[in-house]
């Protein structure tokens, strides 16, 4: 029996290409949906619990392989408008490389499956196109509290003891997904914890409220977690949680409302999340409206002035923004710099930015843009995810039509981003 996941899974993997026409006109409201990069951890930590609610669910292929990754470790997942439910037990703790290669928040069910039952064997996700993506500070958490971790055939196997040999553990780097497998590991372990050089980004301060209503304590002091766990067994039940607003999904749209907005106006998001992002935008001339702390309203401006963007871990500016950011720039009125510092080749955008008349040079971790008058549109393929994003964007602006191959990327972190594009007037459509 097909499940509905694999259904849905099935109709998003069947298109290929999304074609966009300039846009001139991009007004009205369109409301951000759930953060996926909050829900995919909340989806691991589902395992911790007999019943899950997820409200403001995000229907996109990552979060529909975490689904099926559930449904396959043996859960009851049922899909509801804006939001799913979890129930059953854990009858597997093994993760096929079919799905964990699909995307690399399966690497957050390493974490789920340990704090749920203390054994997981997790085929390593892989790198993607941005990075090789190691895994190197998550395995050493785990060997560090005493986990026996074994790397076998492609797989992460690991084992927890009953308790900690240590009750307390530094980063060497700040990693997202690497501190929310340590939180979801520890919220099984009985005691106290002090998780040091973490990552502060607000998916994984969501995470620290919903293990809170599971009933662990968790103090945040600077990037230090102060974690005590009353062990798996004495964890809640049941319960249930709201996704948070995707920062990255706004962040978007307010760059398309800075291009093109007459006005546009962004609901349903965050303020408090975008703070370098708002800044950034105000520097290159735009200026967004803080209608009240989840509205923005954005008009389109004349010429983008020229900036210097630096990506660093939250709050500094995001590096999912980055290749947004740039597909604005190349119409900026002069040179703008942008230094990725945190993914090692996640500057693949620039090169089909170029196919429609951008003028990027990529020199090591910096990235060149010579602001141009115009861009054309033409036939560009997406490379990874933000990727996308940014030739969607720069598709909405460029002069004619702009057809953005392997949409696959698309799709995996953007719910109907077409659909929501044709509702602010735009020409887009998936085929
Ligand atoms: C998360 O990836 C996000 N994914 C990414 O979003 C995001 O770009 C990234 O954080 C940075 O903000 C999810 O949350 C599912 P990291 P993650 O571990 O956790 C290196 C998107 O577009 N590193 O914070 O994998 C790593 O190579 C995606 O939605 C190690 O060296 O990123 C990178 O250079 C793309 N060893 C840096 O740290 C490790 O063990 C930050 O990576 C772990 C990471």
């Amino acid at each position: 029996m097909v499940s509905v996941v694999e259904e849905l899974v099935g109709r998003r993997k069947g298109y290929r290409f999304l074609r966009v026409r300039r846009c001139d006109g991009l007004k009205g409201e369109v409301r951000v949906s759930g953060a996926k990069n909050a829900a995919l951890p909340l989806l691991a930590a589902s395992l911790l619990v007999e019943r899950f609610e997820l409200e403001n669910f995000p229907v996109l292929l990552d979060t529909l392989y975490a689904l099926r990754i559930l449904e396959l470790l043996g859960r009851e997942v049922e899909l509801l408008p804006g939001r799913v439910s979890v129930k059953g037990g854990i009858s597997s703790v093994r993760i096929p490389y079919e799905i964990s290669s699909l995307f690399r928040g399966s690497l957050l069910f390493l974490g789920g499956l340990l704090g749920a039952v203390g054994r997981a064997e997790v085929a390593h996700p892989g790198g993607c196109a941005i990075g090789s993506r190691p895994i190197d500070q998550h395995l050493k958490f785990l060997s560090h509290i005493g986990a026996e971790v074994e790397l076998e055939g492609g797989f992460v196997k690991v084992k927890l003891p009953p308790e900690p040999k240590a009750r307390a553990f530094t980063f060497d780097l700040i990693t997202v997904t690497g501190t929310e497998n340590a939180l979801l590991t520890l919220a099984g372990l009985r005691g106290e914890f002090e998780l040091h050089n973490a990552a502060l980004e607000p998916e994984v301060l969501d995470l620290v409220e919903f293990l809170k209503k599971l009933g662990l304590e968790v103090e945040v002091k600077g990037r230090s977690f102060l974690v005590r766990s009353p062990g798996r067994e004495n964890l809640k039940r049941e319960v249930s949680h709201r996704t948070i607003p995707d920062r990255i999904e706004a962040g978007t749209f307010l760059v398309a409302g800075a291009l093109l907005g007459e006005p546009l106006t962004v609901k349903g998001l965050e303020v408090s999340h975008l703070g370098a992002v708002l800044e950034k935008l105000r520097e290159a001339g735009a200026e967004p409206e803080v209608l009240s702390p989840s509205e923005v309203r954005i008009r389109r401006v004349e010429r983008p002035r020229a900036l210097e963007v630096q990506t660093a871990p939250y709050p500094g500016f995001p590096t999912d923004m980055q290749a947004q950011f740039m597909a604005m720039l190349t119409l900026a009125d002069g040179v703008s710099l942008i230094v990725e510092n945190i993914f090692e080749n996640r500057f693949q955008h620039a090169l089909e930015l170029a196919r429609l008349g951008a003028s990027v040079e990529v020199r090591g971790k910096t990235a060149i843009v010579r602001g141009v008058e115009r861009l054309k549109g033409a036939p560009v393929n997406a490379t990874d995810l933000r990727a996308s994003a940014a030739l969607v964007l720069a598709g909405l602006v460029a002069e004619g039509e702009t057809v953005v191959g392997k949409i696959g990327h698309l799709l995996r972190g953007y719910e109907d981003l077409d659909g929501k594009l044709r509702r602010l007037g735009c020409d887009a459509e998936l085929f």
